[in-house]
């Protein structure tokens, strides 16, 4: 047993996801993204994952409406099924945003909070969006932005490539392409922009350790079936200890003045995007 395989502690990726991304960074981006939802409106929330947005948008959609969650990765929808919404109708759907197995202009708003770095085919997603959105209703999304745009956490792509090879840079998570990208795509769609822009909100960690942690035994990647798996270094294998203490040591130094009494407290910054169909 190594230190983070015993961080894990037989956790699924799920469990580590909403114990330690989510109020670390994803909580405030989803709940942004959420506040485009209005009363009665019928909503798709395009890779749900564990359901964090799904949870605000059915809030903020109120009971005599529906919320839908999709996303590809049975394990995470498991685990948004297991929660309570109190709200909107919620039902949660498997399946890949290139095919989404909805009717024609069948949505009132679409919501994607970190997800669509992750789609193979981003073209055909927005393609689909486009088709499954009323005339008019929109489309909300937010991808986090390049290392080089991350004000506090950017440097951590060249510990990672540093420590365990030049294979870990770009970070999956933030190798999107930016506002640029999120423009080529809704505009190839057919969409209207009406707002494009670089949103840097808190983020806070629990220690700086944890966020080493978590980075290495839980960071999202893209497996060869479409669906995300879990971790980007081998749990078990001893060889890897000294690099990751060498990691940790680089992190530590370069974060410190964000350490206080409350944790590691720092800022994320994401891409948004919004559009109408
Ligand atoms: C970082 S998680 C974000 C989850 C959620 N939106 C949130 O804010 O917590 C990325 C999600 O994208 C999903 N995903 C990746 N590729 C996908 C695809 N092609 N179609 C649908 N979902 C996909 C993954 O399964 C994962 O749940």
């Amino acid at each position: 047993m190594t230190r983070l395989s015993d961080f894990v502690r037989g956790r699924s990726m799920a469990e580590l996801y909403d114990t330690y991304w989510v109020p670390a960074c994803l909580d405030v981006f989803a709940h942004a993204l959420a506040a485009h939802v209005a009363p009665g409106n019928r909503v798709l929330d395009l890779a749900c994952g564990t359901g964090l947005v799904t949870g605000y948008a059915s809030a903020n959609a109120g009971k005599s409406a529906s919320v839908i969650g999709y996303d590809a990765t049975p394990d995470l929808l498991d685990a948004a099924r297991r929660k309570r919404y109190d709200g909107a109708d919620v039902e949660l759907i498997e399946g890949f945003a290139e095919d989404m197995p909805f009717e024609d202009a069948s949505f009132d708003v679409a919501l994607c909070n970190q997800g669509l770095q992750y789609v193979i085919d981003r073209e055909k997603t927005f393609e689909e969006l486009k088709r499954v959105l009323k005339p008019g209703a929109t489309f909300h999304a937010s991808v986090w932005s390049s290392a080089k745009d991350q004000p506090h956490f950017g440097f951590l792509e060249d510990a990672l490539a540093k420590h365990f090879g030049p294979e870990q840079k770009p970070i999956h998570a933030w190798s999107f392409g930016g506002c640029d990208e999120l423009q080529r795509l809704a505009e190839g769609a057919g969409f209207t922009i009406t707002r494009l822009e670089k949103k840097v909100l808190p983020a806070r960690f629990e220690s700086t350790q944890a966020l080493v942690d978590i980075q290495l035994a839980c960071a999202g990647r893209t497996d060869d079936d479409g669906t995300i798996a879990m971790g980007i270094v081998d749990l078990d294998d001893v060889s890897l200890l000294p690099a990751i203490d060498a990691f940790a040591a680089d992190v530590r130094a370069a974060l410190h003045r964000f350490e206080g009494e409350n944790g590691l407290a720092a800022t994320f910054a994401s891409d948004e995007i919004s559009c109408r169909a």
